[in-house]
């Protein structure tokens, strides 16, 4: 048995929840967008084809921002290919995923669907192939009431208002070798500085996010940020994260803590964003839109992309991954990491929505279910959401793992939810050791604690579609409240927690 204790005093915070901290990520990629979000024919389908079964999911998990359409996709997009009558559409290559884009569902469709679940569009323009004109085109398309060639024609194609998008991604991870029109620092940051720099011009209150490293562990990482930054600093609003983990050579231990590897890459990325501000004297702030990360099985099977001159297909089976209870723990370990940094992290998105590495999958004509990941996501937002982070004041005792050597055994960070009440989520990172978890909460009242837990005897069990709910949520017993108003509670082995004091 390990201890932890947790200390939650109302004088000390970090600072509020920005609700975009709970974006997803919709990507036009295997089967995100077809046979996700979109399957005319399906028993659940409304009448613009979209899965209403899906739609449930989306509320409830609490997505708020969902980037779209890509990913490495956009990198390739044409985004007028994707707009006008359906039946004009054409099929394209997308050279990213090796698959045929039929634009059946593009800009029109997804804002439609958005407004479905109640969330907002987060654009991402092609730096890739394109360049500074086609994203000030689609920003006219998008944005401009009306009155000239694009805003009309978004018009003529049935949308009067304007979509009015205010957060556009400045490209998707330039510093990528995989990437098309992959580029050096110095080169994206000059079109970086000049696209941001137009479009400011036509709509000066965007949200503008320029592309950070693709991973911590990028040969330029660091360096990329500083040049990068260093041209086009005044004109951004956020430089993006991207961070997938999985464990490597059968390490679970330091996969478990990969919180620890997430932490710091915020931590080096926000070094590098004040120290540019501090030498260019320049009063404005640059966050960090957190806007993929994720558990990825990136070097197995359902990530190998199609092969073959003749071998294009429509929405194939592509990292559909099936998360396990371990997956699920680290995940919420992660959304413990993007909360204790709420101050510097002021956006994020889940990689990705639905099918592909996703927390809904779905069957052709069949199902939709919850994969393990989907709790702690849609816990954590349903009681983050609106609320203000406590200073997380956390003694643990420690594990060690190769890759980060001792790290803290329990993670944790605690909420003042918007009601009031108090949530606090805890992870236990230990492979075979139960923790016993204290919580002090100096300065407040309390009468009412309860415990939800995930965990399991089997940390490979799933959910899958032939057993959908094998994995979920369970009542913790353990919770308690001491005479002195300290809050008790076991955490098992592996397991992710959240705790409700009222
Ligand atoms: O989310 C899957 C892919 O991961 C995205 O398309 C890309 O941006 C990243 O490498």
């Amino acid at each position: 048995m390990s201890h932890a204790k947790l200390v939650v005093d109302e004088q000390f915070k970090i600072g509020p929840v920005n609700d975009r901290l709970f974006g997803s990520f919709v990507e036009h990629l295997g089967r995100c967008v077809y046979s996700g979000i979109y399957e005319p024919g399906h028993p659940s389908a409304d009448e613009e084809g979209f899965r209403t079964d899906v739609i449930d999911l989306v509320k409830e998990l609490g997505a708020t921002t969902i980037r779209y359409p890509g990913g490495n996709f956009v990198s390739g997009f044409r985004w007028r290919d994707s707009v006008g009558p359906r039946e004009n559409r054409p099929a394209r290559l997308d050279l990213a995923w090796h698959s045929t884009e039929t634009n059946q569902v593009g800009v029109h469709e997804f804002s439609h669907w958005l407004h479905k679940v109640g969330s907002e569009l987060m654009m991402a323009v092609n730096l890739g192939t394109a360049g500074t004109q086609e994203a000030l085109d689609l920003l006219e398309y998008c944005n401009i009431p009306g009155g000239t060639a694009l805003s009309e024609e978004r018009k003529k194609n049935g949308q009067k208002d304007p979509f009015n998008v205010r957060m556009w991604c400045l490209g998707n991870e330039m510093d990528g070798e995989w990437q098309l029109g992959h580029k050096n620092a110095e080169d994206y940051g000059k079109l970086a500085q000049m696209t941001a720099a137009g479009m400011r011009q036509m709509d000066p209150d965007l949200e503008l996010v320029v592309c950070g490293s693709s991973s911590h562990v990028q040969p330029t990482f660091g360096s990329w940020e500083r040049t990068v930054l260093q041209q086009s600093y005044d004109n951004v609003d956020y430089v993006s994260c991207h961070a997938y983990y999985h464990p490597e050579d059968g390490d679970m231990k330091s996969f478990l803590a990969s919180g620890v590897d997430m932490d710091g890459f915020i931590k080096e990325v926000g070094s590098i964003i004040d120290s540019t501000k501090a030498e260019l004297k320049s009063d404005h702030n640059v966050y960090i839109s957190f806007d993929e990360w994720n558990v990825w099985y990136i070097d197995s099977e359902p990530s190998k992309n199609p092969e073959g001159i003749d071998n294009w297909p429509v929405a194939p089976r592509l990292l559909e991954d099936i998360y396990s209870v371990a997956d699920a723990v680290v995940f919420g370990d992660l959304l413990i990491t993007l909360l204790k940094n709420a101050d510097r992290v002021q956006a994020a998105s889940l990689a990705q929505l639905v099918n592909v590495i996703a927390p809904i999958m779905t069957e052709p004509g069949g199902p939709a279910w919850r994969q393990t990941t989907f709790f702690p996501f849609s816990l954590t937002a349903k009681y983050a959401k609106g609320g203000q982070v406590f200073s997380p004041k956390l003694a643990s005792e420690e594990m060690e793992t190769a890759k980060y050597g001792e790290v803290d055994t329990v993670d944790s960070v605690a909420v003042k939810c918007a009601d009031g009440s108090i949530a606090i989520f805890a992870v236990n990172r230990s492979l075979d050791e139960e923790a016993d978890f204290e919580v002090e909460l100096p300065n407040a009242a309390v009468s009412q604690v309860s415990a939800q837990t995930l965990t399991d005897d089997d940390i490979n069990a799933k959910n899958t579609l032939e057993n959908q709910t094998r994995v979920g949520m369970k009542e913790n017993l353990t919770a308690s409240l001491d005479a002195d108003g300290t809050v008790s509670v076991s955490l098992p082995p592996v397991s992710w927690t959240v705790v409700h004091v009222k």
